[in-house]
């Protein structure tokens, strides 16, 4: 309980706080070696860009990014808010 009434707490409300600092290391670890500039979103959508970096196949068969997906939901969260954070 104690651990809900903190994360409720977080600056925007959001449901799940997100940490761009933290997801430029993800980003810098997972995706920057075929990705030396952001990924733009336009084809992807960016409210299916969750289940998209979880398992590119899955979401895509035919995707050409051959990753096998971000296992942990805060690394997804962390990166999507880091490259929100260039918008
Ligand atoms: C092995 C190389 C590789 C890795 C690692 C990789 N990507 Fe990609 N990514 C690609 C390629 C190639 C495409 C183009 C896919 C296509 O056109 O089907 C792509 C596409 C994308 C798209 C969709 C762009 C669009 O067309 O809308 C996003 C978003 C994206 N990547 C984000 C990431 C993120 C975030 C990471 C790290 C967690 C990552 N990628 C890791 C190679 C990679």
């Amino acid at each position: 309980m104690i651990a809900c009434a903190i994360a409720a707490v977080g600056a925007t409300g959001a449901a799940r706080a997100a940490d761009p600092v933290a997801g430029k290391v993800v980003y810098e670890k997972n995706c920057r070696k075929c990705h030396k500039a952001l990924p733009h979103t336009e084809r992807i959508g960016d409210a299916n860009l969750p289940r998209y970096l979880a398992n590119p196949k899955k979401y895509n068969p035919k995707t050409a990014m051959d990753f096998r997906g971000l296992k942990r939901a805060s690394d997804i969260d962390n990166v999507i808010a880091y490259i929100m954070s260039f918008r």
